[in-house]
């Protein structure tokens, strides 16, 4: 039996470590800009909703309270500007990563099946592609904007279609054109479109759309699921609170399968989850903070040389000084800040760095301050 860890990549974060050794030895300490990672409170109601429901001795269900599943569908329908959702159309994952990862084996794909993901993308689509044995497939980021690239983008074999905008790692958000397109693509061709809209709340100079929005799926959710996740819009990341909207039918038989894999979002963590859907000013507040820190890196690399691309959305910033990638994370690191290689996304990438906002005001701060000196 060959080991599964055969057919994935290299972790790629371990080959960080030598540079996050030298950027910690900074004597301000690391300002670590690597990770898209959280850092701010959990919002107070959120946590009292978690902790309210912490005497929840019975097993939890994988399709979650009544509670749980009303927030959500109202929230596709007010937040994403869906037609009608119900029961059927949502499903609670645990954190999206998990289902990212375990998407292509549980709709059965296996040899012979080709899953399709942008050419710099969240690795984690590629990953999944393979633990299913399934073939990955890169396409580049305008397909759906470039009618010459679309029409020779190969269907054969293709079940699946990976959608992020806003995107990680470049935050270049599509259009409802373009999606509009991807989705009349993928339906002519029988193909499931899976979109990542993780960052949907997170749109800078430009305002990410759903694709379940009435407009772009045109009022019905077929052949088509969304993948949202409170990670980054509730600061939610160790809650591990996700859920998928769409298609009734896909829906109902991942419903079954991760039924019979036990994957159940812990009952506290759902009340948590209903009480975050239900307010948006958290949302608006972290909005604010992340926009500050955004403002300020942004002026602080442009000022140090760097151009900065896409970044509409998100909340990363991918950045370039034209040269290798490992070379400016060794610049930086030297400086006390730690940044994610462009390469880490895919080939495409092997110029650019990712630079995620998520630090606190302080460490911010200090990175702007060491970006001048
Ligand atoms: C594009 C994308 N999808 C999914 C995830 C997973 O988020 P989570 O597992 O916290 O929901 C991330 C996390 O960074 C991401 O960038």
């Amino acid at each position: 039996m060959s080991p599964v860890t055969d057919r994935l990549p290299v972790f790629p974060w371990d080959r960080l470590e030598p540079y996050k050794a030298t950027a910690t030895s900074h004597p301000d300490g690391i300002v670590d800009l690597s990770v898209g990672t959280p850092v701010d409170p959990v919002p107070a109601a959120i946590q009292r909703a978690l902790t309210d429901a912490a005497d929840s001795p019975g097993y939890p269900t994988v399709w979650g309270t009544v509670a749980l599943r009303d927030a959500i569908a109202g929230w596709v329908e007010r937040r994403l500007g869906a037609r009608e959702a119900g029961h059927a159309q949502v499903l609670p994952v645990v954190g999206s990563k998990e289902l990212v990862a375990a998407l292509p084996t549980q709709l059965g794909l296996g040899p012979g099946d080709r899953v399709a993901f942008p050419r710099l993308a969240y690795p984690t689509y590629e990953v999944g592609a393979r633990l299913a044995r399934a073939e990955p497939v890169a396409y580049d980021e305008d397909l759906f904007a470039d009618d010459a690239k679309l029409a020779a983008f190969d269907p054969a074999g293709l079940r699946l279609l990976w959608l992020n905008s806003p995107s990680n790692p470049t935050g270049r958000v599509m259009s409802a054109d373009e999606l509009r397109r991807a989705v009349a693509w993928a339906r002519r061709h029988g193909v499931l479109l899976v979109s990542d809209e993780c960052y949907l709340e997170l749109g800078w100079d430009a305002e990410p759309v759903s694709v379940l929005r009435e407009d772009v799926c045109g009022g019905s959710f077929d052949g088509l699921v969304a993948v949202h996740s409170l990670s980054k819009r509730s600061n939610l990341a160790g809650y591990r609170a996700a859920f998928l909207a769409g298609d009734a039918a896909v829906l109902g038989e991942l419903l079954v399968i991760r039924k019979h894999s036990g994957l159940m979002t812990p009952a506290p963590v759902q009340a948590a989850t209903v009480v975050a859907l239900g307010d948006d000013t958290h949302v608006a507040e972290q909005r604010e903070r992340y926009a500050r820190r955004r403002a300020a890196l942004r002026g602080a690399l442009e000022a140090y040389g760097f151009r900065v691309e896409h970044s509409e959305a998100s909340l990363y910033l991918w950045a370039t000084r034209d040269e290798p990638c490992w070379e400016t994370v060794g610049d930086l690191a030297g400086r006390g800040i730690l940044v994610a290689p462009g390469d880490f996304y895919g080939p495409a990438g092997e110029r650019f760095v990712r630079v995620a906002v998520t630090a606190t005001d302080e460490r911010v701060a200090a990175a702007v301050a060491r970006l001048k000196d």
